[in-house]
C-alpha cells in the first residue's frame, strides 16, 4: 500500500497530516510512503527527517499522488486538488458536512473513496481515530496561553516584597475535550478555576481538574443525548444558563468559551450586556469562533475590544501549535490507516464496518449521507 502524504495548501494551515514518526510506523506495517516536498517544514518536519524515517520526497502533488493508495491531508482538497486523485484512491482528510458538495460531487465523480475525519465515530475503540478531540486538546491548551497573553495581569497568586498579588480568577464555559484541557492549562498557570457545562456528567471530571463546578441543575439532566452530547437547549433552559453564568461573569479575569453542538450554530451564551458587566481588562477566548460564536459580540477571526474587555475569536488554534497538533493528527491517521489495512492484510473499505461506513461520505461514484 503507497500512502503518500500531500502539503497543505489552505490559507494558516501549518500542520501536516502525516509525521516522520508515524512513517516508520506505516513502513513496518508494510506500506511504502511519498511525502509532497516541504509537507512537514511548516509544523518543524523538514523532508530531511521523513528521508530518515523511510519515506521518498515527491518534488509535488501529483508525484506523490501517482500510484497512491490513501491520500492523506489535513484539510480538505481544492476541487483542483481532488481533480488530481485517481479513480479507486482513499483520501482521508477533514471534509466538513455542509461546505463541500462540489468537492464531494467532484470526489465520486473521480471514483474516489473520501474519508471524513469528523465523522469519526465517538466510541470507545474509535477514540485514538479521533483528530476533533486531538484537535480539541491543542486548542483548549492554546486559548488559554492566548488570554494569559492580552491579560493586564498575571495568573498565579504571587506574595512578593513588591505586594502580594492575588490569583486570577477563570472560568471555562463548556467543559468538553476542549474546555477540560483549558482547566487543566489555567489551573497549572496558577489561576482559581470555574467551570459550567449543561452536562452534569461532567461535573466530577471538572472537580478532578481542581475547580469548581457551576451549578447546572436549572439546564443538565434533559440537555444530554443519548450519546452524552450535548444536545440543543430549548429557549427557557437557555435562559437559565445565561442567569448562571451571568452571575459570575462579574468577577472573572479570564473566560474561555467552548459550548458547542455537534452539526448546529454554538448557542449565544453570553449577550452584551453580560460582557458590560465584566471587570476592565477582562480577556475573553471564544473557542466556539467556528461555528458562530458563544458571546454576541465575537468577530470570527478577530480580536476586538469592547466595554473594557478583550474578545478574541480564534480561527483554527491547533495549528498555531503545529508540531504537536500534526504529531496527535498523524496518530489518529495512523490508527485508522491500521483499522483499514491491518498487518499484512491489505486495504479495505468496509461500509458495514461501525468506523468506517459513517466516515466514507463519497464511494463507488456516490456521495453519501
Ligand atoms: P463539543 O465540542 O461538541 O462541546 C463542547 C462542550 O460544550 C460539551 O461539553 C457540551 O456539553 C458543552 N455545551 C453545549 N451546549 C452548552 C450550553 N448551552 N451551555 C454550556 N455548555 C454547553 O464536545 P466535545 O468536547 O467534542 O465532546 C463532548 C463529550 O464527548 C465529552 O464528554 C467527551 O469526553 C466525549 N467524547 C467521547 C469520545 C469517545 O468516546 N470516542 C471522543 C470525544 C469526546
Amino acid at each position: 500500500m503507497r500512502v503518500a502524504v500531500l502539503k497543505e495548501t489552505a490559507e494558516r494551515e501549518q500542520r501536516v497530516a502525516v509525521v516522520p514518526d508515524s512513517v516508520v510506523r506505516l513502513l513496518k506495517a508494510g506500506a511504502t510512503v511519498a511525502v509532497e516536498h516541504d509537507a512537514g517544514a511548516a509544523a518543524g518536519f523538514a523532508d530531511a527527517l521523513y528521508v530518515k524515517a523511510g519515506a521518498t520526497i515527491a518534488a509535488d502533488a501529483a508525484e506523490a499522488c501517482a500510484g497512491a493508495a490513501v491520500v492523506c491531508k489535513v484539510q480538505k482538497p481544492t476541487l483542483d486538488e481532488a481533480a488530481r486523485l485517481s479513480a479507486g484512491t482513499v483520501l482521508v482528510s477533514l471534509l466538513p458536512a455542509g461546505q463541500s458538495a462540489d468537492l464531494l460531487a467532484r470526489l465520486a465523480e473521480r471514483q474516489v473513496t473520501a474519508l471524513a475525519l469528523e465523522r469519526v465515530p465517538r466510541i470507545s475503540r474509535a477514540q485514538s481515530m479521533d483528530v476533533l478531540s486531538s484537535q480539541a486538546t491543542v486548542a483548549g491548551y492554546k486559548a488559554v496561553l492566548l488570554a494569559a497573553g492580552a491579560l493586564p495581569r498575571f495568573l498565579p497568586m504571587l506574595t512578593t516584597a513588591a505586594g502580594n498579588i492575588p490569583p486570577a480568577k477563570a472560568f471555562v464555559l463548556g467543559a468538553g475535550v476542549a474546555g477540560l484541557q483549558a482547566i487543566a492549562t489555567a489551573r497549572r498557570l496558577g489561576a482559581v478555576v470555574s467551570a459550567f457545562d449543561v452536562r452534569a456528567a461532567v461535573k466530577e471530571q471538572v472537580h478532578s481538574l481542581g475547580a469548581k463546578f457551576i451549578a447546572a441543575e436549572l439546564a443538565a439532566g434533559a440537555a444530554e443525548t443519548a450519546g452524552g452530547y450535548a444536545k440543543e437547549q430549548a429557549a427557557d433552559a437557555q435562559a437559565r444558563t445565561q442567569a448562571a453564568i451571568a452571575a459570575v461573569l462579574p468577577e472573572m479575569d479570564l473566560v474561555i468559551t467552548t459550548a458547542a453542538i455537534p452539526g448546529k450554530r454554538a448557542p449565544v451564551l453570553i449577550a452584551e450586556e453580560m460582557v458590560r458587566t465584566m471587570k476592565a481588562g477582562a480577556v475573553l477566548v471564544d473557542l466556539a469562533a467556528e461555528s458562530g460564536g458563544n458571546c454576541a459580540i465575537t468577530v470570527p477571526g478577530e480580536t476586538v475590544t469592547r466595554h473594557g474587555v478583550t474578545i478574541m475569536g480564534p480561527l483554527n488554534l491547533p495549528s498555531t501549535l503545529p508540531t504537536h497538533a500534526s504529531a496527535m493528527f498523524s496518530r489518529n491517521v495512523l490508527e485508522l490507516l491500521q483499522h483499514l489495512a491491518p498487518k499484512d492484510q491489505g486495504l479495505t473499505i468496509d461500509l458495514a464496518d461501525e468506523i468506517t461506513g459513517p466516515m466514507a461520505v463519497t464511494h463507488g461514484g456516490q456521495v453519501r449521507p
